[in-house]
């Protein structure tokens, strides 16, 4: 352009850049969620949205290109053809039918594995390379759909999982003891729904174990309490739904974290839906969160966290409803 003119002496070489791109496939709620969080903490270079509705599809474009002034800068792609995510290093897959009020997330399977059918093959056909995040629920069942269908390597397959239920169950337990939620540790794992499991022996509050942190600060606590602050967690969807129709602000932050931990490969510590076969005792190849590390590989490791009798109990029992489940699904 003839805008500038450079300097005497200048040799403006293009140099290639390690340019990143995204996919985010619907732009529903939560599609667009995640596509405005990534843009604002600057995640890509590159951001290829896919729907099946055109007209939704360029007007979400469109919408979010008209931030540019505001934003760092990234282009923005859109089309219903998978040409568009060609050489994605990470696609996201949100696309699909959400619960209705009161509708457990397990009722949309079969409709979302219908989906998956089509969209998980094209993906991987335009970038072999990539890593797959399932968003869609069920979402522990529909990642392990992702991972048969896909033929990627399982560490390239990863399930947002209890990464949002940690949040929730964080942001409950700071706001219990007055702290903030960032100096608050803990994971729910297993089942991303009813059947999610709090690991309260992994619980922290600066660097404290919470029962001895409760204990010194003289707080009272009863095993009453402390599930009742789960049972609000898992409620915690279900309310929202109820209210507002839909969750979408928290999973758009959920799922940045997680992409930048991939991205920048930050080799952070998530819950997140994995194989589970092998791990505490579970003998089915059930879809569940467990405490991974992830990078730029997609998951490098999956914590051998030390459970309570208890905890594995229940982690075993989510691992059976989620086995159960995806052993009916046609693939
Ligand atoms: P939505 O109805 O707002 O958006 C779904 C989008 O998918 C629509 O734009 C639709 O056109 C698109 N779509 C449908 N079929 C498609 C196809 N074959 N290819 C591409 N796009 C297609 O729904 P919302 O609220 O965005 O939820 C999406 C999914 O995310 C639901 O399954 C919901 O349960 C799930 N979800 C998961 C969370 C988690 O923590 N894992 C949290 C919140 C929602
Ligand atoms: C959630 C549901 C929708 O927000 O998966 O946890």
């Amino acid at each position: 352009n003839q805008l500038f003119k450079s300097i005497p002496g200048s040799s403006i070489s293009n140099v290639p850049r390690r340019t990143s791109k995204v996919t985010v496939v619907g732009v529903g709620n939560v599609g667009m969620a995640c596509a405005q969080t990534i843009l604002t903490q600057d995640l890509c270079d590159e951001l290829a949205l896919v729907d099946v509705v055109e007209e939704k599809l360029k007007g979400e474009m469109l919408d979010l290109q008209h931030a540019a002034a505001f934003l760092p800068r990234s282009k923005i792609l859109a089309d219903t053809d998978y040409k568009v995510t060609a050489d994605s290093d990470i696609c996201i897959v949100t696309a699909g039918a959400r619960q209705r009020e009161g509708e457990s997330r397990l009722a949309l399977v079969e409709k979302n594995v219908s989906l998956f059918k089509k969209i998980i093959p094209q993906l991987v056909k335009h970038s072999p390379d990539t890593i797959l995040l399932i968003i869609s629920n069920p979402v522990d069942a529909l990642t392990y759909v992702a991972y048969k269908l896909s033929g990627l390597p399982p560490n390239r397959v990863i399930g947002s999982g209890t990464n949002l239920d940690s949040s929730r169950f964080r942001w409950l337990l700071a706001d219990h003891l007055d702290v903030n939620a960032q100096n608050v540790h803990g994971y729910i794992v297993g089942e991303h729904g009813d059947s999610s499991v709090p690991l309260w022996s992994s619980v922290s509050v600066g660097g404290i174990p919470i029962i001895s942190y409760l204990k010194q600060r003289h707080i009272d606590y009863n095993p009453d309490t402390l599930s009742e602050l789960h049972r609000i967690v898992v409620d915690g969807a279900y309310e929202v739904i109820k209210l507002k129709g839909y969750t979408s602000w928290a999973i758009g932050y959920s799922v940045a974290s997680l992409v930048k931990s991939v991205l920048r490969d930050q080799r952070r510590i998530h819950p997140v839906s994995v194989c589970s076969q092998g791990f505490h005792g579970i003998k089915d190849q059930a879809y569940l969160s467990l405490p991974a590390e992830i990078g730029r590989s997609g998951i490098i490791g999956v914590m051998d966290s030390p459970l309570t009798d208890e905890e594995r109990e229940q982690l075993q029992k989510s691992a059976k409803t989620m086995a159960e489940i995806q052993k009916k699904l046609d693939i």
